[in-house]
């Protein structure tokens, strides 16, 4: 039997990111756990941030930001990265990441994450307590470690974590690829595609 809870924001799990702020030189790096993927095409994500936060006054500055995938070793950072604010500490020095200069934007990477997603402001909304900035995806990095033999990605290899109510969690065992459950098995096809999946 369900009990009913008031209205909140527990949905559970999602994706914990590193967003990384400012330029090479004037960097930071918040934790969010507020963001996710809006539009295949174009390619759009949004982050959600409170306007008290060091980071919000470098994404409007720049109109820019990177996301960057945590895995299990920067678990840790990350968390770190959500409880202090960049105003009294340098977070890339402090926990001893690596500026890496971006493609598309001034924002630096994270070195040590293996996915990053570089982003365009399009729109800031305030809906509360958080703006949301609507962003282009205007560049995907990622180490060749994530991809198998064929070239594809395997998301499994990245060790990613992910958040739901105040807990971080690794990954478990992959059930089956995009369309497993229409595939003709007998024939060994199935509905996957190499960027993982029309949606
Ligand atoms: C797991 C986790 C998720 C968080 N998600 C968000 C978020 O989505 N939006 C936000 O504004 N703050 C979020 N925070 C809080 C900020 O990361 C935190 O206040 C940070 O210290 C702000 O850093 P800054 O002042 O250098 O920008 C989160 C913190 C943690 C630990």
């Amino acid at each position: 039997m369900k009990t009913n809870w008031k209205a909140g924001t527990l949905l559970a799990p999602v994706p914990v990111v590193m967003v990384s702020t400012g330029t090479m030189e004037k960097s930071n790096i918040i934790t969010v756990a507020w963001t996710g993927i809006v539009c295949s095409e174009p390619a759009k994500t949004y982050v959600s941030i409170r306007s008290e936060r060091y980071s919000y006054d470098q994404i409007r500055e720049q109109g820019a930001f990177v996301i960057n995938m945590v895995t299990r070793p920067l678990a840790e950072i990350c968390d770190y990265c959500g409880m202090v604010t960049g105003r009294k500490v340098d977070k890339f020095d402090h926990c001893g990441l690596t500026r890496e200069a971006s493609e598309t934007i001034a924002c630096p990477r994270i070195a040590e994450s293996p996915l990053a997603l570089e982003c365009k402001v399009t729109d800031c909304i305030h809906l509360g307590t958080h703006d949301m900035f609507l962003a282009d995806i205007t560049n995907v990095a990622l180490e060749e470690s994530l991809l198998d033999d064929n070239g594809r990605l395997d998301i499994g290899r990245g060790d990613f974590v992910c958040y739901g109510h105040a807990a971080y969690y690794s990954l478990g065992k992959e059930l089956g690829r995009f369309g497993y459950s229409v595939a003709d098995k007998k024939k060994g096809r199935n509905a996957t595609t190499r960027t993982g999946g029309k949606r």
